[in-house]
């Protein structure tokens, strides 16, 4: 029996992000005895990096704005493959959710008559992004944790979960080791949260940090989780280009909502060669009127710049690869001809000291030079609307890590609004499932001693493969073949790469011993990273058409038959297997409210 600690819960978390402190809360506050286990330090969390921003049709600044306009704009957003049952509980229940943080203590950026200040961004019909400058995400944490730590919640710190147990078909928990002393840990709990965030550490290009290995991803799915719309992987459009050590930092989309707009290297505002037919409706196609719209915009059509990610991200690429670009490989994004010093570095103080420090770039005088980032997964776990429940019994999943309420393209803002409904949802859904358990689950000793014998398997080899190399191919494949735009031939050879890599991390090493082994982390980090890797393959090879966030040059139309379908992603007999499933047909009532035009 290998050695390890052992902990008995009601509920754990699996992630300290957003969703993982929210669900926790609400686990805990519904009676379950609860965990947060998160791989970093609590507080550091991809959460921080939503900037600009929480959704919710509060109407603070637009009296207009209501839960039906905002879920008309996710689902336009999404290219309609949400799940509606989760946007609409997220656009009604987004508001109360804002509120509460309100009341735990989070200061948003208020009106001059005190209300909560809204901002603008891409795809929101109205200024709808309750925010603190443009650090929303921090404060978002800053109050959550705070919140769990008052509740008195157990936070097991750095510690990296690598299998859940099972008995039979239900969750029994989960094990992993302390990433400082290297011992192993196992958790007994009959209901698990997998709130692990994404897998930006897959692509070269990223706003994620070193967590970010679609660590929830590859626990699902070998748990025997279905994961949906995996394809759709979200390159935000502006991230940091130049110097390369700090390429993909996040540039906030708030640069654009205050004001910023986009021109290529020679100096053209080119977003208005790019109004895609959905959107040209309430879209500018002149820069009079755009500007016009930043001043007094009441019915006014909303610039090209704020158009929905996936558009603005494929035309940025369309004016690199046209050789308009800008010296380090990027476009322009000025605020600095447009708004005064003041209102800049009160509204983006982030931004002004990212770019003073980081590029030597003062935004109040010059443009940013910026291009697109791979930022966020809109594919996961498939889940229940109501409580989040996975396909597997006591396995529920909120935020990044769910598939579903984003559908092919998320809007901005609406990851952290996600989050706090549906980290709740989960909560309660976990803590009502745990309740109702008689028979508590319990996985066999056998499970605990395999995962444990895998996971040292890398100290026993003397000249295997070296991790971060492997890493690093991994992420070169995957930004060249299964990048931003996607043909059948790369896909393959994508696949094939990752086939490769497969066998090549089963010969992994680790050298020296299991405390504090960063080389050792990542040796098994990349099982998961792999796992989730290739189920975005997969996906965006057997979606034929481009939609959203999966832009198919050999299908750049959408297939309407496609759009009645969600690919995905399941294990059998030890290999992931492409499945489809028919999407839940929209009711008539919402129907309408998606086709109405404002
Ligand atoms: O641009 C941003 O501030 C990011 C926000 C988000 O991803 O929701």
């Amino acid at each position: 029996m290998a050695e390890h600690e052992t902990h008995e819960f009601d509920v754990i978390v699996i992630g300290a992000g957003g969703a993982g402190l929210r669900a926790a809360i609400e686990a805990q506050a519904q009676g379950a005895r609860t965990a947060i286990i998160c791989k970093s330090l609590l507080g550091k969390a991809h959460t921080v990096m939503a900037e600009g921003g929480v959704a919710a049709a509060l109407g603070t600044v637009y009296s207009e704005d209501n839960w039906e306009v905002h879920f008309r704009d996710t689902m336009r957003g999404g290219k309609m493959l949400n799940n509606w049952r989760m946007a609409r509980i997220h656009a009604q229940e987004a508001p109360e959710r804002v509120l509460e943080l309100e009341d735990w203590g989070a200061l948003f950026d208020r009106t001059e008559e005190g209300r909560i200040l809204q901002r603008d961004f891409g795809g929101h019909r109205y200024a709808r992004l309750a925010h603190v400058g443009d650090r929303t995400g921090l404060e978002m944490i800053r109050i959550l944790q705070q919140k769990a730590v008052a509740m008195d919640i157990d936070v097991f710190m750095e510690t990296t979960i690598v299998r859940l147990l099972k008995d039979g078909d239900r969750i029994a928990g989960a094990f992993g080791y302390r990433r400082e002393s290297g011992k192993f840990v196992e958790f007994k709990s009959p209901a698990v949260v997998l709130a692990t965030g994404g897998v930006g550490k897959a692509y070269k290009v990223t706003s994620n940090s070193w967590e970010y290995t679609g660590d929830g991803h590859a626990l699902g799915l070998w748990a025997g989780a279905d994961l949906i719309d995996m394809e759709f992987v979200q390159f935000h459009p502006t991230g940091m280009v130049w110097p390369p050590s700090v390429m993909g930092i996040l540039v906030t989309e708030g640069v654009r909502g205050d004001g910023g707009i986009l021109r290529n290297g020679s100096d053209e505002r080119f977003m208005f060669g790019y109004i895609p037919e959905m959107f040209r409706a309430e879209t500018a196609d002149d820069e009079e009127e755009a500007d016009r719209w930043y001043t007094d915009r009441k019915g006014a059509r909303r610039p090209p710049d704020l158009l929905p990610r996936d558009e603005v991200a494929r035309a940025i690429v369309a004016e690199i690869k046209e050789g308009r670009g800008t010296p380090h490989g990027g476009v322009y994004l000025d605020i600095a001809s447009r708004r005064d010093p003041e209102y800049i570095t009160r509204r983006l103080p982030g931004m002004y000291h990212q770019f003073k420090e980081l590029a030597d770039v003062d935004i109040t005088k010059e443009p940013m030079e910026v291009g697109p980032t791979c930022h966020y997964m809109m594919g996961g776990l498939k889940v229940d609307a109501e409580t989040a429940a996975a396909t597997v019994d006591g396995l529920f999943a909120a935020g990044e890590v769910a598939g579903g309420m984003h559908g092919a393209n998320r809007l901005g803002g609406n990851s952290l609004s996600d989050l706090l409904v549906f980290g709740c949802r989960a909560g309660r859904g976990a803590a009502d499932y745990a309740r109702a358990v008689d028979v508590r689950p319990e996985a066999s000793a056998n499970q605990t001693e395999e995962v444990a014998r895998e996971a040292l398997e890398p100290f026993e080899r003397t000249d295997g493969e070296n991790p971060y190399l492997l890493q690093q191919r991994l992420q070169d494949k995957m930004q060249a073949l299964v990048g931003i735009i996607r043909v059948e031939d790369e896909l393959k050879k994508g696949l094939d790469a990752l086939g490769e890599l497969k066998q090549r991390a089963g010969r992994v090493t680790a050298e020296g011993n299991r405390l504090y082994n960063p080389g050792w982390h990542l040796a098994l980090d990349l099982r998961s990273l792999l796992a989730t890797s290739e189920a975005i393959a997969l996906a965006a090879l057997e979606r034929k058409e481009s939609r959203g966030a999966q832009t198919r040059e050999d299908f750049p139309q959408t297939d309407p038959e496609l759009g009645k379908i969600n690919i995905v992603l399941r294990m059998k007999n030890g290999e992931p297997y492409v499945d489809r499933s028919p999407l839940e047909p929209l009711p008539q009532d919402l129907r309408s409210v998606v086709e109405r035009s404002l």
